[in-house]
């Protein structure tokens, strides 16, 4: 699938992350952008002026242009159904930035309203095809952990109050919605991060206990209206497979975006969800590990604990078609400083392709084939993300009315050419010490 004759797409919404957008778009001439419209004209100006492209007067102009294939709606939330809707009902096809909508009813109706056009609604995230998470994936496949039992998922984003969340600014000067990201919370807006690969890779949720609420309400940004959204979920999902998963979204703990897996024979652990390229590392249990895990400088010094196995190795990628896409980029500017600036984010922050969505849904359509995140997916997802969001301070248990058919591994993934099981090599001291360990728990 990898010929693809690439589309011509718009823009609706060109605020803070259009500009994450254009960090990869260098790397997608398939794609071409025949514009944006956003109904803050000065916005769309800069965005003009910073990136060359053409600018609708309004989105019906941007709907009537027949050359334009793909609306990418990039508005805040609150418009995401309109404009999707309407672009939808321009005959267009959609790819949403998240959440398709807060109101699953209403998500819903968009879905079934693309079917009736015969269109694809397709959503972010898509750090489902990053190399992080096809590298989890294939591992997983290789049976390098043996069989998977429990998925611990972090996505705390920091404490929101000491963040200064309103002085910043994307490249071309964007300003980081934060009013906007706090009344809805680091449920709807984060977590889809963490379910997407986890029901990916592990099915359908057939149940979801979980808990929020706002620990926090002064955020020291002023008022926000609603006042308490929560700033802290904890949802423990129960997959057919016997897998479960917990997944702890907040804007109240330092930030850890850890995804780890553990299976009967090991753990791959990775330490980024919001880095396409973030290392992976795969343990493979043994008593010498494990027990040299007790020991408290083994656990917080890698020189120590690293020899005894503790932490594992460092996985090679699985590489996809765009891999490269996020391994530089070409956004704003070209200046030493912002190379150096975007290096070193992209080496210790964060690095993320979010134009692969767009491509894969792109890809998939030419080819004739079904999305990879279908509509069932994706409403899942979005029935998910709203039951773990509403379950306020008491917690509850639901059964979701969503599912969808289990993923295959993808094809290219499959054929990788790894197998991380079968490469796995336990550590020399690891090894040299396991009878020494193996005589003293006989003591
Ligand atoms: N901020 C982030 O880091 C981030 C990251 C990933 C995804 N997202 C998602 O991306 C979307 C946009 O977020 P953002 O941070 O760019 O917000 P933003 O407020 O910076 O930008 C949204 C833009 O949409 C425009 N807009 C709003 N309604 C419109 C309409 N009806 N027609 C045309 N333009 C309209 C606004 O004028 C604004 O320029 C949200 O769904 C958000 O969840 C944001």
């Amino acid at each position: 699938m990898n010929e693809w004759p690439g589309m011509k797409i718009a823009f609706v919404g060109c605020g803070y992350v259009f500009d994450i957008y254009m960090r990869t778009r260098w790397a997608y001439p398939e794609i071409e952008i025949r514009g944006v419209f956003d109904i803050d004209t000065a916005r769309s100006a800069v965005v003009h002026r910073h990136y060359g492209i053409p600018v609708y007067p309004s989105l019906e102009a941007l709907l009537a242009d027949p050359d334009v294939e793909v609306v990418v709606n990039l508005t805040n939330i609150a418009a995401h159904f309109d404009v999707t809707s309407r672009a939808l009902a321009a005959g267009k096809h959609v790819f949403t930035e998240k959440p398709v909508t807060t109101a699953f009813d209403r998500t819903r109706e968009l879905f079934a309203l693309a079917e009736r056009q015969g269109r694809v609604l397709a959503a972010a995230p898509c750090n489902l095809h990053s190399d992080a998470v096809s590298t989890i994936w294939k591992a997983i496949g290789d049976g390098a952990i043996g069989k998977p039992a429990l998925i611990y998922a972090e996505m705390d984003d920091n404490p929101a109050h000491l963040m200064r969340l309103d002085t910043v600014q994307s490249p071309t000067g964007a300003p980081f919605p934060y009013r906007e990201e706090l009344q809805e919370g680091c449920t709807v807006e984060h977590i889809g991060y963490h379910l997407a690969w986890i029901c990916a890779v592990f099915g359908p949720a057939i149940g979801v206990t979980a808990f929020s609420k706002c620990l926090i309400p002064d955020k020291r940004v002023g008022p926000l209206d609603p006042a308490e959204t929560p700033d802290f979920s904890v949802a423990c999902l129960d997959f057919a497979g016997g897998v479960a998963a917990r997944i702890t979204c907040s804007w109240v703990a330092p930030r850890d975006h850890r995804m780890r897996i553990i299976g009967s024979e090991g753990e791959l652990s990775v330490d980024n969800a919001f880095h396409d390229q973030s290392p992976v590392r795969l343990e493979r249990f043994s008593r010498v590990g494990l027990t040299a895990r007790k020991a408290y400088t083994a656990r917080r010094h890698p020189m120590v604990g690293g020899p005894f196995g503790i932490g594992g190795s460092r996985l090679p990628l699985v590489r996809r078609w765009k891999s490269h896409a996020g391994e530089a980029e070409r956004g704003v500017g070209r200046s030493f400083k912002h190379k150096l600036v975007s290096w070193l984010r992209r080496r210790e922050i964060y690095a993320q392709d979010k134009i692969l969505g767009i491509a894969e849904m792109g890809r998939a359509i030419a080819a004739g084939q079904p999305q990879p995140m279908g509509p069932d997916f994706l409403l899942h997802l979005n029935e998910l993300t709203m039951m773990v969001q509403g379950a306020g301070p008491q917690g509850t248990t639901r059964i979701p009315t969503t599912t969808f058919e289990p993923f295959t591994l993808f094809a290219d993934i499959a054929a990788s050419g790894h197998d991380y099981r079968a490469a796995y090599r336990p550590r020399l001291l690891e090894r040299a010490v396991a009878g020494v360990v193996e005589r003293l728990h006989r003591k």
